[in-house]
């Protein structure tokens, strides 16, 4: 059984909900740009992606490559940039800050603390963030109420952050049920990452993400062997860490793919 047969399912709301994400989305390209969106390929971002294509958008996308994703993760982001009307960002860690680290702590480090683990995040994915925002006076996420406890009051537009960055944060999808987001991919035979058919809702770097069974909260397989409050990587939420990186030199070059 595939996912749309598990999931597609719309919200009473959903005509409405999707007419006001195509009026947010739209309305952020026109007022607020320069904006891009954050894509992780996952199910919610590829439905983004696909609006910003058909409303013809001038709204790049990035994806972080981590150097950690699920090859179906990577032959999706081929297909994506080969089908896309607008512009693929890929970004990747300092080469030399992954061997370092590697080197020093091994290639399981994530599992033997959540320091650890959040330095691997802070390499591999918060310092390319940086990079990727430079600039930038919007981001548009993927991020739902229904994902987690952690984001249950995600607003539309989330202006927390423009006192220290300048940036607003775009969540259109923020009151869209999974039924909806399934409903929406199978309307539009959007293409998505087959780990989903997998039992994959949530779906991050290999090593840190696993598959989840019946009755399991849809973030249990990101980071399962952590406590519930650790489950952040640092992209949405604002720590030490993440604080201290708007602050650092932007050594590489955004590699356009
Ligand atoms: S995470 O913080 O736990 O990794 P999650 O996987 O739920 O985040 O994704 C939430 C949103 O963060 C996505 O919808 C997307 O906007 C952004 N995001 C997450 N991972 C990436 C990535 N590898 N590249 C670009 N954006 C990402
Ligand atoms: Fe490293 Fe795991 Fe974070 Fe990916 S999710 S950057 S592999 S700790």
């Amino acid at each position: 059984m595939s996912a749309i047969d598990l999931h597609a399912r719309p919200s009473k709301g959903f005509e409405a909900k999707l007419a006001a994400t195509a009026l947010l989305l739209q309305s952020t390209a026109d007022t607020l740009g320069p904006v891009t969106q954050a894509s992780s390929l996952g199910a919610e971002d590829v439905v983004i992606t696909h609006l910003i294509n058909r409303l013809e958008l001038d709204v790049p996308v990035f994806v972080l490559d981590t150097g950690m994703l699920h090859p179906q993760t990577l032959e999706l982001l081929e297909r994506t940039r080969a089908a896309s009307r607008t512009a693929i960002n890929v970004y990747r860690p300092v080469n030399e800050s992954v061997i370092q680290f590697v080197g020093r702590e091994g290639k399981d480090a994530m599992f033997r603390s959540v320091d650890l683990r959040k330095a691997c995040c802070h390499i591999r994915k918060i310092e390319p963030l940086e990079r990727a925002l430079s600039g930038k006076k919007a981001w548009i996420t993927g991020l739902r109420r229904e994902q987690s406890n952690a984001r249950a009051d995600v607003p539309m537009i989330d202006s927390t952050d423009v006192a220290t960055t300048g940036r607003v944060k775009i969540n259109p999808l923020a009151d869209w049920t999974w039924g909806d987001v399934w409903h929406y991919i199978q309307l539009n035979q959007v293409d998505y990452n087959p780990l989903h058919d997998d039992f994959f809702p949530s779906i991050g770097c290999a090593p840190c993400t696993r598959a989840i069974s019946l009755g399991e909260d849809f973030r249990a397989g990101r980071w399962w062997w952590e406590d519930e409050a650790a489950k952040e990587c640092g992209l949405h939420v604002r720590d030490e860490a993440s604080n201290e990186s708007r602050h650092i030199e932007i050594r590489n070059e955004e590699e356009s793919v």
